[in-house]
């Protein structure tokens, strides 16, 4: 039996009073992603059947070997924002530079730019392990009229206006927040159509999974290495059970519903992590926090940091409240 669902353009109408700007572009626009999510949906699905599995034989601006799915999701998303004129700039980790949108009829006319991640969880495309879509929006801060700077996109997290991820798993979900909760979507593939499945998602106070890639443990910091020995401990509800997907967007889902942190620290190799600040972490913290979560770089707050690059790359400590305050207190430590 199918519940009674509103579905995300009923849900996206219904709200729009609630946008801080509500001139109804900010709608348009997460209608824009939402079409570039079935799209991209589409082609994630087929996988496997067609030939877009496997390196695409280019190395991306991170120095990552692009993937064949991360080029086409990128092309996607970039074609659906941009042939609906709906945003000034786009920036994305499969992109060295930013895009400046511009046309005859629409001269830099829009308000707002938009960062992505396209395709999230590269390394789990190939063996049909869940990947995703993050997005991070912001208002431009030059002036309507004018071509995007770099200076619009290196935004401190708390100026989004909007972030959310699909996940491409057993079902399609699309979540986001405008600032107001976070909630939900399931994609019914039969008709094409998102359903608020998940309202005003949260996260548990505290939980009992961490997600960290402890093949890395001997490069951690000592405060990332005695919190995961806590996590292993048997004491009271420990020891914590270990889920780590691989796809910050699944392993954040799972936390997010089911409680538990997510860890991805920086390490005797790379001495900020690997998680890129602005179209991984940032919407992911906004998100984290509109849930009553927390995310963290290990001693401050995530959505704090001022960016000096658009693929700078930082520590990432993010989920439940409680699980994220302790780990902080272990880093604090050895600060
Ligand atoms: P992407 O596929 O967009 O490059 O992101 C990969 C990220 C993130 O999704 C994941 O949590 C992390 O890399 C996994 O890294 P490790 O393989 O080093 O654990
Ligand atoms: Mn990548
Ligand atoms: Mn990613
Ligand atoms: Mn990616």
């Amino acid at each position: 039996m199918t519940k009674k669902n509103k579905t995300l353009g009923e849900f996206i109408i219904e709200n729009q009073a609630e946008f801080q700007y509500s001139s109804g572009e900010l709608s348009k626009l997460i209608n824009a992603i939402r079409l570039a999510a079935k799209v991209v949906n589409h082609e994630v699905n087929k996988a496997g059947l067609i030939d877009i599995l496997g390196a695409a034989g280019d190395t991306n601006v991170q120095g990552e070997s692009q993937q064949k799915l991360d080029v086409l999701a990128n092309e996607k998303f970039i074609q659906a924002l941009k042939n609906r004129e709906i945003v000034c700039g786009i920036a994305s980790e499969e992109e060295e530079d930013f895009i400046s949108i511009n046309s005859q009829d629409h001269r830099h006319q829009n308000k707002y730019v938009v960062l992505i991640d396209p395709l999230d969880g590269s390394s789990n495309i190939d063996v049909n392990v869940s990947v995703g879509t993050i997005f991070s929006i912001y208002r431009r801060v030059t002036p309507i009229g004018t071509p995007v700077t770099l200076e619009d996109f290196l935004q401190p997290g708390v100026n989004q206006v909007a972030a959310g991820y699909i996940i491409y798993g057993t079902s399609t979900m699309l979540v986001y927040t405008t600032g107001h909760g976070v909630n939900g979507f399931t994609l019914n593939p039969a008709i094409g159509t998102f359903y608020l499945s998940h309202p005003n998602m949260t996260f548990p106070q505290t939980g009992k999974i961490y997600s960290i890639n402890e093949g890395n443990y001997i490069h951690f910091p000592q405060g990332v290495k005695d919190y995961i020995k806590y996590c292993q401990m048997e004491e009271g509800d420990r020891p914590y059970t270990s889920r780590y997907i691989g796809s910050l967007v699944s392993d954040f889902h799972r936390n997010m519903i089911k409680g538990g942190i997510y860890i991805y620290p920086k390490s005797s190799l790379n001495s900020d992590g690997k998680l890129r600040l602005l179209y991984e972490c940032n919407p992911m913290a906004l998100l984290a926090e509109q849930a009553g979560g927390k995310a963290s770089d290990g001693y401050g707050r995530i959505l704090e940091i001022e960016p000096t690059e658009l693929h700078q790359r930082v520590p990432f400590f993010c989920g439940s409240l409680k699980m994220v305050e302790k780990a902080e207190e272990f880093m604090a430590r050895y600060a």
